[in-house]
């Protein structure tokens, strides 16, 4: 019997060049030296080391399924590995989303985050790998409910009997730290009501209605993990391709629509997510504006062929230039709202520090000395 194959794509921020902007070379070349010795032990069958702004990701196909400690364990000590350089080099923010001291048994919750899926590999197996810089988990709310629910984005829900049942969404309340399960189109709208407040309910997995693996995502959100700000999430998806999945070209369609997400500068600010090439992956202006790679590989008996880089491509130029405007306009409010986030979004900045600084200079408007409880009331609105 044919046995099954993971892909885990398992990313972090461990320090970036120059600032926030981009991955060094030497990173990215320490994280292959380790990841090609792992694959000559046998514990992987294949690897990509990837990039997005100032993130690595390691994208690992092997046999040991999903939550592996061992897979876990060998992303940290490749993390650790490149954060070493980092530090040679004095790259800025070195070692940023290692938020545990040490390992301990499964890298969820420790600060990179994890994208892993595990299935029968096809007769043939395309699929795509997304990855964001300067934005936060959620982001893929709106493209995966385009590609797996929207028959204005995929024709193929309508047309082809393969894909007319749906799909089954598993979306995580972070906050609440729940999970539900919604059938598409039958529960459509209530999908809705959740995945449409992308900064707490998020899309971690697709399936097809006979539950085989369609897409997952990165949800972990390093805000409520570490319970400050310590840059943003900078998520990874992975999306299944063809036949009983939609097309490349379903999938890739999403992103010409450039939607706002959450992040840009200092992870405080809305701004478009900008879907570019690799080699224009590395956000400068204001820290941005947010962006997206998108990667199409082939699985061959568990080797990556591929990446393809799917938006090099002129046919997404207008999306980029429209991101461009959508940045001119929202970067004119400047420090207002809506460009600038919500207060309760606020909370995870570093802006609580500022406002706690002026708490004793707030008078009553009944001209008594407010009390603290309502200082901080009406700080928090
Ligand atoms: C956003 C991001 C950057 C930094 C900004 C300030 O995700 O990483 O926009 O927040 O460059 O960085 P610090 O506070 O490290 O100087
Ligand atoms: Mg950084
Ligand atoms: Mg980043």
């Amino acid at each position: 019997m044919a046995s099954k194959v993971t892909l885990s794509l398992i990313k972090a921020d461990v320090g970036g060049y120059v600032g926030h902007a981009r991955m060094h070379p030497d990173l990215m070349a320490e994280a292959a030296r380790a990841l090609e010795k792992h694959t000559h032990a046998g514990t992987l069958i294949d690897f990509r080391v990837l990039a997005c702004g100032d993130d690595v990701g390691l994208l690992m196909s092997h046999d040991q399924g999903n939550d592996s400690n061992k897979i876990h364990q060998l992303a940290w000590n490749v993390f650790e590995d490149c954060t070493e350089v980092a530090r040679k080099l004095k790259l800025y923010g070195a070692g940023q989303d290692l938020l545990a001291d040490a390992f301990s048994g499964n890298i969820r919750g420790m600060g990179p985050g994890v994208a892993e899926m595990t299935f029968l590999e096809r007769k043939s197996e395309p699929f795509l790998v997304f990855f964001a810089d300067k934005t936060s988990a959620g982001a893929w709310n709106l493209p995966l409910f385009r590609m797996f629910a929207d028959p204005f984005n995929t024709i193929g829900l309508v047309i082809s009997p393969a894909m007319h049942e749906g799909y089954r969404f598993e979306v995580y309340d972070v906050k609440g730290n729940r999970k539900i399960v919604l059938d598409t189109p039958e529960q459509m709208y209530d999908l809705l009501v959740f995945i449409g407040a992308p900064g707490r309910y998020m899309v971690r997995n697709v399936y097809t209605k006979s539950g085989e693996i369609a897409a997952t995502s990165s949800t972990e959100r390093l805000a409520l993990i570490a319970g400050r700000y310590v840059g943003k999430d900078d998520p990874v998806c992975i999306v299944r391709s063809q036949s009983e999945f939609p097309a490349v070209g379903e999938v890739l369609e999403p992103f010409t629509m450039p939607h706002i997400v959450e992040g840009w500068m200092r992870g405080s600010h809305y701004g478009p997510l900008m879907p570019c090439r690799v080699s224009e992956a590395h956000p400068s202006r204001f820290d941005g504006p947010p962006r997206v790679i998108g990667l199409g590989f082939q699985l061959a008996n568990g080797k990556l062929v591929g990446p393809q880089d799917m938006f090099d491509d002129p046919s997404f130029d207008e999306s980029r230039r429209l991101c461009n405007v959508i940045a001119d306009h929202l970067r004119r409010h400047g420090p207002f709202e809506p460009h600038r986030l919500p207060m309760e979004e606020m909370e995870y900045t570093t802006l609580p520090q500022v406002m706690a600084k002026l708490e004793d200079q707030w008078q009553s408007l009944d001209g008594h000395k407010t009390d603290k409880t309502k200082e901080k009331r009406v700080a928090a609105h």
